[in-house]
Formats: C-alpha cells, structure tokens, sequence
C-alpha cells in the first residue's frame, strides 16, 4: 500500500505538516492527514446536491442487488444515499483507511464492504469478483503519471462485468489545475473516451458545474459508460 508508485513530491509543502519542500509524500498520509484534520462536510469536494451521478446511476437501470464499486469513496454520503434508495451490495474502497473508518462510523457494516487499497497499485480490490457498476468522483483525476492511469484502467477493464457500468466524474479541462493540494490530470468526454474505448460504449456525457462550500466554482465532467 505504501509502495513508490503512490508518492508524489510537494513542492509547496502544501499537503502534509511536517515536510520539507521536494519530499516525498506517501499519499496514503496525505490523504488520511486530510481526513483527520477536517471535519467531512468541510472538505473541499464536499457535495450536498448528488443528482449528477444519482441520474446516471438511474440511467445504467441496474438491479438493487447488483455490486457498486465506489472507487476513493472517501466518507461520501453517496453511500448513505445508495443504501436509502435500496441497494443492497455496495463497495466502498479508499487508499485513506481513516476516511473508510469515519463512513463505517456512520454506517456500520450493513450491506457495505470497506476495502482499504491503492486504485494505482491494488493488492486487494485486483481480487473482488466482478462488478456491475463503477463510480468514481473526483479520484482518477489525481492520478497524473502515465503508470498510475494505466494501472487504473488496466484494473477497472478487468473489474466491471460484461454489459457492466461505469461512471467518472472528473475535472473538465477548464477547472483547476490542483485539487486538495494536489496537481490534477483534468479530462475532457473525448480524453476519457480514448481511455475505455472499444471495450465501453460512451452512453452519455454532460458538463457540471460544482460549487464548493466556500462559493468556488469547479467544472466537472461526468460520463456513463456501458461495457460491451
Ligand atoms: C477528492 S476526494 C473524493 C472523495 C469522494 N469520491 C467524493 O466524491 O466525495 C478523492 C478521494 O480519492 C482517494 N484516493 C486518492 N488516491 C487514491 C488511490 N491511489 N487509491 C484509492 N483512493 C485514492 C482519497 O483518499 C479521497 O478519498
């Protein structure tokens, strides 16, 4: 989990108290520094409103019981709003094991499995059995080395079924270059495209614009894929 493919160099010192500039920062620390020190709904990527990525887990049109994926799900109340609607087999999975600890704080262990691993190096998640839908909001986009991106999809390919989903919600060209301190690799509907197909068909694709608790404005672009 600690590996050399998920550290990152900060050279504004901006992540993690304690580093020098140019160190090396193993993310796992910066992200559960992150969680430790902000209470949830004060984080920047924080959203109330979830209808954006509710549509489109409506437009998939998956049973209840079919297996989700939430990839860097973080403490997000998407899960709290996936169990409300109904489904009954949800992942939720992050590199932050303090972040999964505050959603099962929340939610206990009904009808979730908690997963700490590394999207870009998985030890644990390469071994799950397939999954109908993938979401992800606002975690690929961190990924900016050429390794970690295709580690990702190598991993996603192989883990949602056939006829399965997948929804990316991520920074769109004219959002920010960083996100939580970090640079970010922002995608566009044809960059993403390029990435899954000929195996996922691009189902449907919109800009949306987040705004943040402190009135910033991030644009987004969401996307649902279907695998063939
Ligand atoms: C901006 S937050 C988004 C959280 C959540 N998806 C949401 O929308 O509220 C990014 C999340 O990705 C997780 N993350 C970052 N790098 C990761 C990696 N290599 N593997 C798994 N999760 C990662 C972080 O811990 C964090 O929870």
């Amino acid at each position: 989990m600690e590996g050399d493919s998920c550290k990152i160099t900060d050279e504004n010192n901006s992540c993690c108290s304690g580093n020098t500039d140019k160190e090396e920062i193993v993310m796992k620390d910066h992200w559960n520094h992150t969680y430790s020190k902000n209470k949830t709904e004060k984080l920047g990527w924080f959203e109330t409103d979830l209808s954006p990525t509710l549509r489109l887990i409506t437009k998939a049109g998956i049973k209840k019981t079919d297996l989700i994926l939430n990839v860097g799900s973080g403490n997000t109340t998407l899960i709290d709003k996936l169990l409300e609607i109904g489904h009954t087999n949800l992942i939720a999975t992050d590199i932050s094991d303090i972040s999964l600890q505050k959603l099962k704080d929340r939610l206990g262990e009904r009808k979730i499995d908690y997963i700490v691993d590394d999207l870009t190096n998985s030890e644990k998640l390469n071994k799950i059995a397939p999954v109908k839908l993938w979401i992800d909001r606002a975690v690929l986009h961190f990924f900016t080395d050429d390794k970690d991106q295709d580690s990702y999809f190598k991993l996603l390919q192989k883990t949602v079924v056939k006829n399965g989903f997948v929804i990316l919600a991520e920074y769109n060209l004219n959002s920010a270059s960083k996100c939580a301190g970090l640079p970010v690799h922002r995608y566009s509907k044809e960059l993403l495209m390029e990435r899954l197909e000929p195996n996922f068909d691009l189902i449907e694709s919109f800009e949306y614009i987040f705004t943040m608790h402190s009135g910033d404005k991030r644009p987004y672009i969401y996307a649902l894929f279907k695998k063939l």
